[in-house]
């Protein structure tokens, strides 16, 4: 699944916020190379730079200092043509899910957005319908329940399907996810998780976890990058990182999951 095309990667990728007295150092000249198909987690306590991280890998936030590479090739989203184009290859799922939704429209509006972003806006009603459905199928939502409503009328578990049903159709080679499964109990975080697995086997899609639940990086990652003060403190394979940590602070996130593989053994889901 992993090969070893370079999809994203930055260099002394910085972020700060306010000046003088009230500078803040979000993120400080962190360097990273992720490669297509490759599970990464970024793991770090509170305030340690990670959605800030984020924003800036989406575009949403412009570093201060660095470099961003996309494809090979230095990112360019000057105009809004380009970031719109750039949205096509990299999407987020945040903390909140309701901050992703436009709360004036509908679940459907919502998914056909999606559709038409794809450059599938000229295609037949029913063929529509159809991607729609088998986008709530896929994450186990009926679409035929949901299509009257507005994303704050649904559940907290069924906004982040929803979440992961425009992820479906969206189809990004890589997707952000800011702690995805935050608001979710134990059991369907498992599926969430195996609903993203599965859309990175199926298209190829290059997931970046953002979470400071080192269990769940352990469970999810093949690359763990470990963030304190907005700096990458330690990187490398998950067994690498998690199993035998050379820093201080990643033994310290590590000695809040005391019981990290029976937490995430799925069998007993
Ligand atoms: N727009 C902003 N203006 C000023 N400071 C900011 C802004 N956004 C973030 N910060 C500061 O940057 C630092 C990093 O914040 P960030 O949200 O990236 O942390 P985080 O690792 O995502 O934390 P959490 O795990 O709590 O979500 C914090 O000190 C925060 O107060
Ligand atoms: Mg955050």
């Amino acid at each position: 699944m992993k090969d070893n095309t370079v999809i994203l990667s930055g260099r002394g990728v910085t972020k700060v916020f306010g000046f003088g007295a009230n500078k803040t150092v979000a993120v400080d000249h962190v360097d990273f190379t992720f490669r297509k198909g490759e599970i990464i987690s970024i793991v770090g306590e509170s305030g340690s730079g990670k959605t800030t991280l984020a924003k800036m890998l989406l575009g949403l936030v412009s570093p201060t200092e660095g470099e961003i590479y996309f494809d090979g090739e230095l990112r360019d989203i000057r105009t809004h043509k380009k970031k719109r184009e750039y949205w096509k290859n990299i999407q987020a799922i945040f903390q909140d899910p309701f901050s992703s939704y436009n709360i004036f429209r509908k679940v459907d509006a919502v998914l056909l957005d999606c559709i038409r972003m794809r450059g599938g806006g000229n295609l037949p009603y029913d063929e529509k319908l159809e991607m729609m459905k088998r986008a709530c199928s896929f994450v186990n939502l009926k679409f035929e329940e949901l299509t009257n409503k507005y994303p704050f009328e649904l559940s907290g578990g069924q906004q982040q399907r929803l979440m992961i049903a425009r992820i479906f159709l969206l189809s990004p080679k890589i997707l952000l996810a800011d702690e995805p499964t935050s608001m979710i109990d134990a059991c369907s975080r498992a599926t969430i998780l195996d609903m993203l697995m599965g859309l990175r086997n199926d298209i190829g899609m290059t997931p970046i976890f953002i979470t400071h639940d080192i269990g769940l990086a352990y469970y999810v990652s093949d690359t763990v990058y470990i963030m304190e003060h907005g700096r990458f403190v330690e990187s490398g394979t998950a067994d690498q990182v998690i199993l035998n940590p050379k820093e201080a602070y990643t033994r310290r996130l590590l000695s809040d999951v005391p019981k990290l593989h029976e937490e995430w053994d799925l069998s007993t889901v």
